[in-house]
């Protein structure tokens, strides 16, 4: 049976320990100067983009080579997924050529179609509603740095967004306690909030963010307009003043809070170019462990490991 990884939520604890794991230990002989390029030799990667990237561009196409195979870029014009010719074609013929999907889409129903259809593994690389390749190198970065996730307070500052889902999610998951600060009427997902509560996991919606950081082990942020709401962009811009990650913001925070942010960064909006550099920030090895985090995503399921 193909396995796919559109949401955290169909994942189970044991499984998303085993990326975190697998993750570590590919990064550990990484930098030891072992080579992986047999974990998938031969396999190939179609990379669909409807939006722009550079993380996960990069993070897939050169986790894949390592691991010894190819990716395969297909951009906004180059399929016009949906339009062009419908989702359910679109998986199907993908599927005779090629070993995995990863889709970055804007409706979260296209990345759960084309994993519906499809019949090799589809890997969700962002949707409007989810980003759980980002909340599992997240999840890595925080146990790195901290030797532990269970018990751990995130305090998002923010919107409420695809990001902050995920980050919801794999907090259920592992046991960190997750709280948002955010505008009203920019709450993270009720039925995702819901389900996270019904697995016993302490989520609190908030809407300052001094309340939020208090004591914190993980300040994060994201921008306040994502990818698709460019026309929303200024009145957002009003709406989120003061849900501004700085300096002060992290003085409430535990003195060895991580400082966290997926990027793009918008610098002076949500987060402060100095917060960003701090010495308690993990911005760039959030980054880095994407490349991480994901090569074991792909060695787990293309490699048939699950
Ligand atoms: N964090 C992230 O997904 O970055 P990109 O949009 O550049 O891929
Ligand atoms: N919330 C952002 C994340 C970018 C990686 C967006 O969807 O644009």
């Amino acid at each position: 049976m193909k396995r796919d990884l559109v949401g955290l939520s169909e994942w189970s604890q044991e499984e998303i320990w085993e990326v975190l794991e697998l993750g570590i230990h590919l990064k550990r002989e990484m930098r030891a100067g072992i080579k992986h390029d047999h974990i998938l030799r031969g396999k190939t990667l179609a990379m669909i983009f409807q939006k722009p990237s550079l993380r996960t561009r990069v993070s897939f196409e050169v986790g894949m080579w390592q691991l010894g195979g190819y990716a395969l870029y297909l951009g906004p014009e180059d399929i016009k997924l949906g339009q062009r010719e419908s989702v359910e074609d679109v998986a199907l013929n993908l599927s005779r050529y090629v070993d995995g999907i990863m889709a970055r889409v804007f409706a979260h129903e296209v990345v759960e179609e084309l994993a519906r259809f499809a019949t090799v593994p589809v890997i969700n690389g962002l949707s409007d509603l989810l980003h759980p390749c980002q909340a599992l190198a997240d999840m890595l970065t925080i146990w790195e740095k901290k030797r532990k996730l269970e018990g751990l307070t995130i305090a998002f500052i923010g919107d409420g967004n695809n990001v902050a889902n995920s980050l919801i999610e794999a907090s259920a998951k592992l046991g960190l306690r997750f709280r948002i600060a955010c505008p009203m009427g920019h709450e993270p997902s009720p039925r995702i909030v819901g389900e996270a509560r019904s697995l016993g996991a302490e989520i609190e919606i908030l809407h300052a963010p001094k309340e939020a950081a208090k004591d914190a082990d993980v300040l994060y942020t994201d921008v306040w307009t994502s990818m698709g709401q460019e026309a929303e962009a200024e009145i957002r811009r009003k709406k989120f003043q003061g849900y501004t990650v700085d300096l002060d913001l992290l003085s409430l925070a535990k003195p060895d809070c991580l400082v966290m942010h997926c990027l793009p960064a918008h610098y002076g909006e949500e987060i402060t170019y100095e917060a960003a550099r701090s010495k308690n920030s993990a911005i760039f090895d959030q980054a880095e462990n994407r490349l991480h985090a994901e090569k074991a995503v792909l060695a787990l399921l293309l490699g048939g490991k699950v």
